[in-house]
């Protein structure tokens, strides 16, 4: 191991080692991106060919990564649906989708099928690292015995870590080299090239005692914002029937220097993290008969949150003597949240199903999101505007004309209080 350590230390400091990434979504581009700007050479490998050939071609694949972005990546980096070129490559980072399945519960089957391709390819002295987010436990328990179906040992043959993915897409102010990398090891020399790995791309890194701790950490973050946001929506609730303004409350609240940290409420929770992996951790608890019930309950209240959206769409409506049946609503904003364009778990999706349901006729509005089953965008215009019984707004992208929604719209129903920095609007406007 001493030998195939320190080959792989000098392949990485010297910039030979090849990288490769599986799964080239909205953490595995990034993070391609940054290898290749640091100077190595990449493969993106994906199951997906449209994806591979969009890559290659440099094509602009997510509205947050731009096409200047995508071109500087296939400079020294190109993507494959060959698994059989994973058999060169030193270092191999799985970045595919931890779902969860009909039956709320961890979905492993991306994580096995990656895990498997590389077992049939595996290569002495390779680094495998899993950042995909998952419950403690995964890394050893999943993705060792399958790898090691090739007869080769971790630790031994070769190098096993985990390392969360904290990407915030979308987030300006942090992208991957400014976001602190958290990794635990199978062995200290699984921890030692995982670090010399991960220290040419990201300025700190974090090394933690062994890989369940790491797993363990990008749970609790994700369980921290949506415990926080579950109890920042109650508290809406609250001090909604009590004539007090949240939004005002958490900008007071917010003034104190030290012990308080802002979350504010929403139409639900949105997005491939917060509504799902807490539910990995409370689903590994339970075969420790234990159970996480601070999870269960944030989830709970998060995801009546939607439910309390449409009743308000309901009752705004009412007092303007018109009912849910036949009205028509713009929702503006799909994202699950501002200025991206995934849609993925998005509460604006949730609550067109319930208003659907209930007989409205639904039009949607969002820049990033062109088309949405057999809906188009609508161009937001005060003719357009005006066609619409209401106007909800359930995610606030930086780039909607909102004085004109103000200006034209009869009715605004506001989860985001991003009418409060319009002026005058003419519009009703219902905080909700
Ligand atoms: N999106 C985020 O903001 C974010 C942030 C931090 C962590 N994560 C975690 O990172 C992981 C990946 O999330 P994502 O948002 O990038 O997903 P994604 O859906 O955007 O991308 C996943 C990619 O993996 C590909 N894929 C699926 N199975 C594959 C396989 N067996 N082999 C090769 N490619 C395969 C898919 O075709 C897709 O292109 C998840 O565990 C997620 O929880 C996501």
């Amino acid at each position: 191991m001493k030998s195939l350590i320190s080959e792989l230390s000098n392949k990485i400091k010297t910039r030979n080692a090849q990288i490769g990434i599986i799964g080239m979504g909205y953490v595995g581009i990034p993070l391609g991106l940054e290898f290749v700007k640091a100077g190595f050479s990449v493969i993106g490998f994906d199951k997906d060919k449209k994806r591979v050939d969009d890559i290659n071609c440099g094509n602009q694949v997510m509205k947050h990564i731009s096409s200047d972005l995508m071109i500087e990546f296939i400079r020294n980096g190109k993507a494959t649906t060959d698994f059989t070129k994973m058999k060169t490559i030193d270092c191999l980072i799985i970045c595919v989708p931890t779902p969860l399945d009909k039956h709320e519960q961890p979905d492993m089957t991306y994580v096995e099928s990656a895990a498997n391709e590389i077992a049939k390819n595996l290569s002495k002295g390779q680094l495998i690292i899993l950042e995909s987010t998952t419950y403690p436990g995964t890394t050893r328990e999943i993705i060792k015995p399958i790898l090691e179906k090739s007869k080769l040992k971790a630790g031994e043959d070769f190098f096993l870590a985990y390392s969360p993915e904290r990407e915030d897409p979308g987030n300006k102010k942090f992208s991957v080299s400014k976001i602190p990398k958290v990794m635990g090891g199978y062995s200290d020399n699984c921890l030692q090239i995982t670090g010399e790995l991960y220290e040419t791309i990201v300025s700190e890194t974090v090394k933690v005692s062994s890989m369940e701790t790491a797993e363990s950490t990008k749970l609790m973050e994700n369980i921290f914002r949506a415990v926080n946001i579950a109890m920042v929506n109650e508290l809406k609730l609250v001090l909604d029937r009590m004539g007090v303004n949240i939004w005002e409350v958490i900008d007071a609240a917010k003034t104190k220097p030290f012990g308080f940290m802002p979350f504010y409420p929403g139409p639900g929770m949105g997005g491939h993290c917060i509504p799902i992996d807490p539910f990995y951790l409370s689903w590994k608890a339970k075969e420790f008969n234990t159970e996480a019930r601070f999870i269960e309950l944030a989830g709970e209240i998060n995801r009546k949150m939607t439910e309390n959206i449409a009743h308000r769409v309901g009752k705004a409506l009412n007092d303007d003597k018109k009912s849910i049946h036949g009205s028509k609503i713009l929702v503006v904003g799909l994202a699950y949240k501002k200025d991206i364009d995934d849609i993925r778990e998005s509460p604006a999706i949730k609550i067109i199903d319930l208003l659907n349901y209930k007989g409205a006729n639904i039009d949607y509005y969002d820049p990033f999101v062109n088309t949405f089953r057999d809906l188009r965008s609508i161009d937001l215009l005060a003719e357009n505007i005006k066609k619409y019984d209401a106007v909800l707004i359930t995610t606030d992208h930086t780039k909607t004309d909102y004085d004109l929604i103000g200006k034209y719209a009869s009715l605004v129903i506001d989860t985001r209080n991003i009418m409060s920095h319009v002026k005058k609007p003419k519009a009703r406007i219902i905080m909700a």
